[in-house]
């Protein structure tokens, strides 16, 4: 199948990124104009400049730091004087600190909600009115994080944070739905990205982490991008305020 989404503008934050990165080089493979962002222009680049060596059509804001509300209105200015309109929006980026409660400070897990929390909020309110014109899909990206708990994983900002995003999401989905606009929300399990390398590397953490996983292996940042992919097409024209898991398993036993 290809031209999935032919015609279609797609925002997805965070392209310099892994999954980011892979669901620019994908939606463009199906025919979507790309707008990406990223906080590090040089990956952020290295993504436009794959997309359009594979002859995709993409531009990006660099840097562009989405705790910023100003960073976010100047995204979307982009996408409408680059292309005109704004069909989907992929909240893919975030940040998170990484600490069990006592060494976790106040600061720490106040920065956690703002880089995964705030950044969707500041972004979606900066793209309602576009989208709001035609309808949309806006994707957030959840994580299993906020359905489970690892146990390897000192993740307590991290769970708050995520869990935020996806009860965030089926309210996105309520007050879209006389505007023609959905809203779901992606949870992958452990996938092997520039966030998760290094801790796939620590036997103590990997072991523990993939057992978890029913497939027995971490996921790509391509078989998340396929389901992003189906979210973002015309496919899923009947699916609002849901969550779809890519886990392999994870949270099934
Ligand atoms: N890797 C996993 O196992 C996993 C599992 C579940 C959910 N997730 C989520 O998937 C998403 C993508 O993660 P990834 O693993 O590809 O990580 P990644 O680090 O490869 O990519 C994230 C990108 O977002 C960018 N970014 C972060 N904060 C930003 C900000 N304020 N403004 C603009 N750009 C910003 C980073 O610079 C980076 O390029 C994140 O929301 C993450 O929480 C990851």
């Amino acid at each position: 199948m290809s031209g999935r989404l032919e015609g279609k503008v797609c925002l997805i934050t965070g392209t310099g990124g892994s999954m980011g990165g892979a669901a620019a080089r994908l939606f463009a493979r199906e025919g979507a104009k790309i707008v990406g962002c990223d906080l590090n222009p040089d990956t952020s680049r290295t993504c436009v400049e794959a997309v359009q060596a594979a002859g995709g059509e993409m531009v990006a804001l660099e840097p562009c730091d989405l705790r910023d509300p100003e960073a976010c209105s100047a995204l979307v200015a982009l996408a409408l004087e680059s292309f005109g309109k704004l069909d989907v929006l992929f909240n893919n980026a975030a940040d998170a600190h990484i600490g069990w409660i006592e060494e976790l400070s106040t600061e720490a897990f106040a920065a956690t909600l703002d880089a995964e929390v705030n950044i969707v909020f500041n972004l979606t309110k900066a793209a309602w009115p576009a989208l709001q014109k035609k309808g949309g899909s806006i994707i957030n990206m959840a994580s299993v994080s906020a359905w489970i708990t690892y146990q390897a994983l000192p993740g307590l900002a991290h769970s708050a944070g995520k869990g935020a995003v996806l009860s965030m999401t089926r309210h996105l989905a309520l007050e879209g739905r006389h505007h023609g606009i959905r809203a779901n929300s992606l949870s992958p399990g452990l996938i092997e990205t520039g966030a998760t390398r290094e801790l796939l590397a620590m036997p103590e953490f990997a072991g523990p982490m993939i057992d978890k996983i029913m497939l027995a292996r971490p996921g790509q940042p391509e078989e998340v991008a396929a389901a992003a992919l189906f979210l973002a097409s015309d496919e899923s024209s009947f699916i609002t305020a849901t969550d779809i898991r890519i886990d392999g398993g994870t949270t099934a036993w």
